[in-house]
């Protein structure tokens, strides 16, 4: 008999909940985006984002049940993004997922997002198994995370200032590509040259951090000076050699993290590794050095609520559950599961 979890993610724009067998069998995964409404800012408005989620919630879950073919008495437990993340977003998740434990009478179990977004490659790839290093990159975080267990996290390495994805979406307004930056610039860097500006990448000896507000502040005065000298810019050149800068100093880390840990399992998660520069120079590097690279498919990459119910069954086995005093918490370490 299969253990299903029914998950629920709403930490950022996406509204999102889905049913999983085992952890890694994906039954439903609907995802409801607010995306639309917050274009126009050129980012997520946190209140835009949470009345959408409330908006949303009750159909989202509905249909994850409907698409999955399941009822409430199939469920053994309910996952749910307990942080970090915006917190009127969060709640709005968090509440929904209490109601339902209470009213179906199923345990809680609270995850953190980052977890969710580690457990993507667990239903990408059903034979992958701890130990292995992960390179976690988002609109909101950037780490490198030894996975030595289910549900056991140690943080190699983490970003001193911006998360790529930030970086990404700040370069992309700059150029006025528009929001969400990371897939534009993907898709522009294509008819770019990477390496027609170089563009400074951030190393810090002795450590796996990551800074990418540097690198943002060159692209930045590289195009307020062209444009001042009547220069022409190639938007493609920048975006390919701003993400080249990016994703070598990301793809370094990550293969010194592996020789530091000495797993041959490399993976990859977050928004920011469905990025096709990325998975590329991670592949090439890994294979160099004799690694096997993991990588979620683009939508298991962004924000779902499949990773975070497998993230929530292993947890669960691991005896992780929640009361109905359960909060959200805007920022939540990953050690502190
Ligand atoms: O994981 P995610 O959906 O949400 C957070 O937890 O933050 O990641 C969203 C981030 C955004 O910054 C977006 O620009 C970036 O992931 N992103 C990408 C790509 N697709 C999404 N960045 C680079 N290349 C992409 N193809
Ligand atoms: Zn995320």
């Amino acid at each position: 008999m299969s253990l299903l979890t029914l998950g629920i993610e709403s930490s950022c724009d996406e509204t999102s909940a889905a049913v999983v067998a085992d952890g890694r069998v994906v039954l439903s995964d609907v995802i409801a985006s607010s995306l639309e409404f917050h274009k126009q800012y050129g980012g997520v408005v946190p209140e835009i984002a949470s009345r959408k989620h409330a908006e949303v919630i009750d159909s989202v879950v509905a249909k994850a049940l409907d698409d999955a073919g399941v009822t409430p008495a199939d469920i053994s437990n309910i996952g749910v993004t307990r942080g970090p993340g915006l917190i009127g977003a969060l709640l709005v998740g968090v509440s929904a997922a209490k109601a339902l434990a209470y009213v179906w009478d199923k345990p809680l179990v609270p995850v953190h997002h980052l977890e969710g977004h580690i457990s993507a490659n667990f239903l990408q790839s059903p034979e992958l198994e701890p130990p292995f290093t992960c390179l976690v990159v988002s609109g909101g975080h950037s780490h490198i995370v030894r996975v030595s267990d289910y549900g056991k996290f140690t943080i190699l390495g983490r970003t001193r200032d911006d998360a790529a994805g930030e970086a990404f979406d700040k370069i992309a307004r700059a150029l006025g590509l528009g929001y969400p930056g990371g897939p534009v610039i993907d898709r522009e860097a294509k008819g770019g040259d990477p390496h027609a500006i170089r563009f400074p990448e951030t190393r810090f000896p002795d450590s796996l951090d990551f800074s990418f507000s540097g690198l943002k502040t060159a692209v930045l005065n590289y195009m307020n000076n062209t444009r001042a000298r009547g220069g022409e810019i190639n938007i493609s050149d920048v975006c390919a050699s701003f993400q080249y800068a990016v994703v070598d100093v990301l793809s370094d880390n990550l293969i010194a993290a592996a020789e530091m840990t000495g797993d041959i399992k490399i993976a990859l998660a977050g928004g920011v590794a469905a990025n096709s520069a990325l998975k590329e120079a991670v592949n090439r590097k890994a294979f160099a050095a004799g690694l096997e690279v993991f990588c979620p498919k683009p939508v298991l990459c962004t924000d779902n609520a499949a990773m975070i119910a497998s993230a929530a069954h292993y947890a669960a086995l691991n005896g992780r559950f929640a009361g109905s005093d359960m909060n959200a918490v805007a920022n939540w370490s990953l050690e502190d599961l």
